[in-house]
């Protein structure tokens, strides 16, 4: 049996018309998140030892994977793990705006949503080449605006990310072509800041 299996997306397809296409969604969710798991689990099979670990204790120590898998480890791992918050996140419904104590860390910590909106969507727009930009909180349970290359993930530097956006081509390029700015502007009022909130508040409970 296969160790990890594609999570449910929990909304049709076409739910995040028009700002993400019906098109995109079925690829993105069932070819490239699929891939990643697919191969995920074939570097696992390789070692058994591992298959009792959860994936964010094998990308929070990458350096206890045994070598010939670390890399595909990495990005397949981060590629299911990354994937599976992406789809948690967005939402046909949900509140647009942050809510409860993650309202509170914002205005406090960064300056408040405008503040964030704008950095969050330069640091989408930035990063060069395929990654993700992040809202993470970091070891002093502090928000932090954060971008990655290709699949890694914020747990792989000891923080915990609680919002990503995409930015590989296959996200966005069947509708948006090389126009990211604009996909990341319509990508922003998808978000299920319930959600968000709510991971927020583990995330602190978890460390508290
Ligand atoms: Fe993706």
């Amino acid at each position: 049996m296969s160790r990890f299996t594609l999570p449910p997306l929990g909304y049709p397809f076409d739910a995040l018309e028009p700002n993400i296409d019906e098109r995109t969604m079925r690829i993105h969710y069932l070819k490239h998140h699929q891939t990643y798991i697919n191969h995920l689990n074939a570097a696992l099979e390789r070692h058994p030892e591992l298959m009792e670990k959860s994936l964010t204790e094998l990308l929070s120590d990458l350096r206890a994977i045994p070598e010939d898998i670390r890399t595909d480890v990495r990005n397949n791992g981060g590629g299911h793990y990354n994937h599976s918050l992406l789809w948690k996140i967005l939402t046909p419904g949900g509140s647009n705006r942050p809510v409860g104590l993650l309202k509170q860390a914002i205005d406090r910590e960064l300056n408040g949503y405008d503040s964030f909106r704008a950095v969050f969507s330069r640091a989408a727009a930035e990063q060069f080449g395929s990654g993700w930009a992040w809202l993470v909180v970091d070891e002093d349970d502090r928000l932090q605006v954060t971008r990655m290359a290709n699949q890694d993930n914020p747990v792989m530097v000891g923080k915990t990310p609680i919002l990503g956006i995409d930015v590989w081509e296959h996200a966005y390029y069947l509708k948006y072509q090389n126009r990211r700015a604009e996909y990341i502007d319509h990508f922003i009022p998808l978000i299920n800041w319930d959600v968000v909130a709510g991971k927020y508040e583990q995330v602190l409970k978890q460390f508290s």
